[in-house]
């Protein structure tokens, strides 16, 4: 049916208006890319658009969609899109810390959350889930994932898929809107985390480390895609035709519609492609659907098809797959969805999206460090809040906060205050600026930072917080990155708490009060000092619209923290890239100080500050030895893991229990361990509980280097603990 619908409609299309549906414009609120679109409403008028982004709130898209469906001369309704990454209007934790609840049904239900304010806000695309694999803290967009795991991440990318398009992906729902899986590909694996630099990486590595999470969305049904910005093995993604057809086409069987990002076909030739016209060429025939605000189809389709560079059929072909997605939306029945300024006003930041965002914020939280019990604070302390972010209500949402407000968000203060109740005394000081650099202030203040920038010398600020401190009996210092320092284009160098942040809290530590750190931060940074010196430190990310209400939770233990980290933490920046799941090499290091043929550093451990995996607890856990089912099996067989957490504190607790494999033997060099399962389970005081894993052969794949998905015969290690590092095992084989 819709194939006959679209059939007909395509038939009454002039060739130009067949390129207006590939062309996608910038109007209305925000600008996220570096050109903004021009005369909008009479390409639009003219057929001009097939899309639109950056328009929300029910009056301003219904006037543009209005314009398209009664101004057009075949009625055809707009995509609306935007950029919702983590949550629409009710902002929740950035995606980093969205991964670290390892929570997959709190995840889908924050995407549907997000999916449902979207469409009452007149959207029905959405720029998310972004799945780029991040091993490289640098890079300023690892806040916008979910980290270095393919198999976590692949979870992640399936639970957001389906929570913004729905269970059965029925995009016809008005509470349900089209996702778009970004960025395709490799995004995250920019050399020297410098953003939109090029990657070049082996096809094998490509299959087993990096792909997993796009596979996963496309399997899922994600109605859409997104070309990445950056060069791979040569080709740029945008003009990749292995990437946008071979592979996400013929191999994945994806069915719908690939966008560039903003402006990525221009950028080919930059990339050193050629001019327009021959950019336009290379993008159409890789297999690119839509131009993302750089006109270049706009201008360019109907000379490449003259010249017999293009095929009129593949820009019908692009243009039908445009269509279809409208079609799925069911925009050619309702293309304003249902919506109104009612419908808005009862589902955008409604109560209880807003105590969601609260409790998915604080299972975001990851207790990085508590010596002495120094948390839960006491309901009787006297506090001395000290740090440039916590005050600081609109870094609290982030990065990337879409339409979110941060002047109502609730900062780290206020949470204290609200929380700790009349019982608390608190006293607050700024304590150093969040930056000391003055081209990165103006930097920062050019795009909407907002910096709260204190022009006295850092010295006196410093001297203040620590009179403030004297009189406390316990310091609770908010430090880290403003929301600008992370996200796109705020790739860092140095990846240390920035400006005279480590020489406040140096300072504090030197009045004997216990210190806490808490972070508020978009990536993962080196801490070295912080972890020696801090009492306790709290890794709270940009928490969202309730950051300051959950932090509190969790710093007065109203709730038990139970986040983990989905990125290894550096000791230093001469580690990076560091992941857990890496190849052993041939002179693997196993901590001899003396030996010296070994893949070390002589400067520096190899081992990371945080592995993958840690988060602290309120409580404690214990794992027994995991035990097999089987000691070997069959290629078509399966067997049970099973492993026994018993939770030895004084206080219930949850715990991401994990599970990690060795391939031992192989055709090709294996990962030390790869994460394969994982279970969040509560277990009250003193509860035991034997948690059972199925693993099948399926698990024990891999792409050899032929790129054959096989298991391969022989030992495999299983290890199973609260983290990748505290691990015990037990081993089995298979056999052929
Ligand atoms: O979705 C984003 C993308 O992640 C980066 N460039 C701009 C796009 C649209 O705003």
């Amino acid at each position: 049916k819709m194939q006959q619908f679209i059939s007909a409609l395509l038939q009454k299309m002039t060739p130009e208006e067949k390129i207006g549906q590939l062309n996608l414009v910038s109007v209305g609120f925000t600008v996220t890319g570096p050109v903004v679109s021009e005369g909008v409403d009479a390409k639009i008028a003219k057929g001009l658009v097939g899309g639109v982004l950056n328009t929300f709130t029910p009056v301003a898209a219904r006037k543009l969609q209005e314009m398209a469906v009664t101004q057009t001369r075949l009625h055809i309704p707009l995509l609306m899109g935007f950029d919702v990454i983590h949550g629409h209007r009710t902002i929740l934790p950035i995606p980093l810390g969205l991964a670290a609840t390892w929570d997959l049904p709190a995840i889908e239900r924050g995407a549907h959350m997000a999916g449902q304010e979207a469409a009452a806000d007149g959207l029905n695309w959405v720029y998310s889930p972004m799945v780029d694999i991040t091993r490289d803290p640098r890079w300023g967009r690892v806040a916008e994932g979910a980290g270095e795991d393919p198999y976590l991440g692949a979870q992640i990318a399936r639970a957001m898929v389906h929570g913004y398009q729905g269970p059965t992906n029925d995009m016809t729902r008005p509470d349900n809107v089209m996702a778009c899986l970004k960025h395709f590909a490799l995004y995250g694996a920019a050399e020297a985390g410098r953003d939109y630099n090029t990657t070049d990486m082996s096809r094998q590595r490509m299959y087993n480390e990096y792909l997993p999470p796009y596979k996963a969305a496309v399997e899922a049904g994600v109605g859409s895609v997104m070309s990445s910005f950056n060069d791979i093995n040569g080709i740029p993604a945008t003009a990749n035709k292995w990437l946008m057809t071979d592979l996400l086409r013929r191999q994945w069987g994806f069915l719908g519609f690939v966008a560039t990002d903003y402006t990525a076909i221009n950028e080919l030739s930059a990339h050193g492609l050629g001019d327009d016209k021959k950019v336009s060429e290379l993008a159409l025939n890789a297999g690119i659907d839509m131009d993302m605000v750089g006109e270049i189809f706009l201008n360019n389709l109907a000379k490449n098809i003259k010249e017999g560079t293009v095929k009129q059929a593949d820009v019908d072909l692009a243009c039908r797959r445009v269509l279809e997605a409208k079609y799925r939306l069911g925009l050619f029945q309702d293309p304003y969805r249902g919506v109104s300024e009612e419908r808005a006003k009862q589902v955008l930041m409604q109560p209880a999206f807003v105590q969601a965002a609260r409790d998915i914020a604080r299972r975001s939280l990851v207790l990085l460090k508590n010596d002495n019990q120094t948390l839960p604070l006491k309901n009787t302390a006297n506090i001395a809040v000290i740090g440039p972010l916590a005050d600081r209500p609109v870094d609290m949402i982030g990065n990337w906060s879409g339409a979110g407000d941060g002047k109502q968000a609730i900062s780290i203060l206020q949470g204290i205050k609200n929380v700790g109740g009349s019982t608390i005394r608190v006293a607050y000081a700024h304590g150093a600026n969040v930056t000391e650099d003055a081209q990165m202030i103006a930097r920062l203040n050019a795009h909407g930072g907002q910096l709260d920038i204190d022009p006295r010398p850092a010295d006196t600020q410093i001297a203040e917080a620590v009179q403030l401190a004297q009189k406390s009996e316990v310091i609770v210092a908010v430090v880290g990155e403003s929301q600008g320092m992370t996200g796109e284009a705020a790739s860092r160098a140095d990846i240390g708490l920035p400006g005279r942040q480590l020489d406040l809290l140096k300072a504090l530590k030197a009045t004997g009060k216990p210190l806490v750190v808490v972070l508020v931060n978009g990536r993962p940074l080196t801490l070295p000092w912080e972890n020696d010196n801090a009492s306790a430190i709290l890794e709270t990310w940009f928490g969202g619209t309730q950051a300051g209400n959950a932090v509190a939770d969790v710093l007065f233990g109203v709730y038990n923290p139970s986040g983990k980290i989905t990125m290894t933490f550096p000791r230093s920046v001469g580690q990076i890239p560091i992941y857990y799941n890496h190849k052993s090499t041939g002179r693997p290091y196993a901590g001899v100080a003396l030996d010296k043929y070994k893949s070390r550093y002589l400067d520096a451990p190899n081992d990371p500050l945080y592995p993958f995996g840690f988060g602290l607890s309120y409580t404690t856990f214990t794992y027994s030895k995991p035990t097999v089912s089987k000691a070997s099996i069959a290629p078509n067989q399966g067997l049970d893991v099973t492993v026994t957490v018993k939770n030895t504190g004084q206080r219930d607790g949850e715990e991401v229990v994990q599970l990690y494999l060795r391939d031992v033997v192989g055709s090709s060099s294996r990962p030390v361990q790869e994460l394969k399962g994982f279970q969040k389970v509560l277990l009250k005081a003193g509860e035991s509980r034997p948690l059972t894993f199925h693993l099948t052969a399926n698990d024990l794949k891999f792409y050899n280097d032929d790129l054959k998905l096989v298991a391969e015969p022989g030992e495999f290690q299983v290890m199973t603990g609260g983290n990748s590092r505290d691990v015990q095992q037990a081993s089995f084989t298979l056999t052929k």
